[in-house]
């Protein structure tokens, strides 16, 4: 994949969040869908950061991803409440569906599937979050809704493209 742009897009964040590593990196992430290397240097010397710094701080938060996304995320809660509530077989039921393991990213780059042990909503599970947005009270033939929901938009922002060109 071409990184674009990288220039731009740091002196940007950098004007938006100051000298605060965290958000600027945050930024980029939201720009990117993760953290391509070739914004490390860039985000090091606009910052006076030490590269090493800049890796550190991207390596130690797992919020932060070195490798590329999906356009959409989608985040399965494994923690005890969603797994004793069906958490596990959703999981494997999407992952068979995409056709990658958890961790993994579609070779087409739509899609990304990720385990997490709590998501904070545990009344409401078995949660699972789809680019932010969370599901309650998920059953498997709601997650194949949820995934073709977003299956039937990819199709339509193709179909503008091509229209388009
Ligand atoms: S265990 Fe799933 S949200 Fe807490």
């Amino acid at each position: 994949m071409e990184i674009n742009n990288v220039a731009e897009v740091v002196e940007e964040c950098v004007e938006k969040n100051g000298n605060a590593l965290i958000p600027v990196l945050q930024d980029i992430q939201s720009y990117y869908n993760y953290l391509p290397e070739e914004i490390f240097d860039e985000v090091s010397q606009k910052l006076n950061i030490p590269l090493i710094d800049v890796y550190g701080v991207a390596t130690f938060y797992k919020s932060f991803s070195l490798t590329p996304k999906g356009k959409y995320i989608i985040t399965v809660c494994l923690g005890t409440a969603c797994h004793v509530r069906g958490g596990q077989r959703i999981a494997e039921r999407i992952a068979r569906e995409l056709g990658i393991e958890p961790g993994e990213t579609t070779p087409d780059m739509n899609f990304t599937l990720e385990t997490v042990n709590c998501l904070g909503a545990c009344a409401l599970g078995p949660v699972v979050v789809v680019d932010g947005e969370y599901h309650g009270q998920m059953t498997i033939q709601k997650s194949i809704s949820l995934l073709n929901e977003c299956r039937n938009e990819l199709e339509r922002e193709e179909e503008n493209d091509s229209s388009k060109s």
